[in-house]
């Protein structure tokens, strides 16, 4: 990405502007760091608003540490801060798996390194599912790729909260399939493989990929009909 020196925002380079806030690039301690800002939104009531943000800032900081808990990889918190409303993580230097998967079958990976990326996405997803963590926004640009170990990160918990619900799960999944077969299908079916490495990490995959056929078949019905 081109950053040019007009988008020096305060809190370091700005990486991302999005609807709900932006994201930097900056140091902490000495450390390259990630500086993610919740916008406040002008239209509600100042003290309704800061309580809103915090409690979301909230949610992602728990969510986030607490996959990390369960084994997933995520960036390391290392701050949060109330006042600006700002989340400070560990800089993963990496590609987003997007990136990545668009590349396949010209300059960019083979098949090895694509099935090695499908079994670390589900055993990731099925480790966070078995934890009770749906993580609420899995598209491929939610996850990373460190350059150092190869290793998936799964980024992003703004949408995630806590549940041991079958279709909460499944529905985390179909948006997952739904991003592939939109962005990725020249990949060939990257879910099959996910779904495969999910079944030995999850030990509730069979009551998840149930539900997940029902919630498919609900999908499909919903384009017929729209
Ligand atoms: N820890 C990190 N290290 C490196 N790059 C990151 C990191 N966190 C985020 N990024 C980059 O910034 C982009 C936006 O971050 P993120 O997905 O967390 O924010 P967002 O999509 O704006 O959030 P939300 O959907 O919660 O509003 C990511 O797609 C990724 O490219
Ligand atoms: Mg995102």
């Amino acid at each position: 990405m081109d950053i040019s020196q007009e988008q020096q925002q305060d809190f370091g380079v700005l990486l991302k502007q999005g609807a709900e806030g932006r994201v930097f690039v900056s140091t902490f301690v000495g450390r390259k760091c990630v500086i993610k800002e919740r916008f406040s939104k002008k239209y509600r009531h100042p003290l309704l608003d800061s309580k809103l943000t915090l409690k979301r800032l909230n949610a992602e900081a728990r969510c986030m540490t607490k996959a990390r808990r369960l084994g997933v990889p995520t960036p390391v918190l290392y701050a949060v801060d109330p006042l600006q409303h700002t989340l400070t993580f560990e800089y993963v230097d990496g590609l987003c798996v997007k990136d990545i998967l668009l590349g396949f079958g010209s300059n960019g990976i083979n098949e090895e390194r694509l099935n090695d990326i499908a079994t670390q996405i589900g055993n990731a997803v099925g480790k966070l599912h078995d934890g009770g963590l749906v993580h609420g926004d899995l598209t491929t640009s939610n996850m990373m790729i460190k350059n150092s170990t190869n290793q998936l990160v799964l980024i992003d918990f703004g949408l995630s909260f806590t549940s041991t619900i079958p279709e909460d799960k499944a529905v985390d999944l179909y948006v997952l399939e739904r991003a592939l077969i939109s962005m990725h299908s020249s990949c060939g079916d990257v879910m099959e493989k996910i779904l495969a490495a999910y079944r030995k990490a999850s030990r509730q995959w069979c009551a998840t990929t149930n539900k997940l056929a029902q919630v498919r078949q609900r999908g499909r019905k919903r384009t017929m009909v729209g």
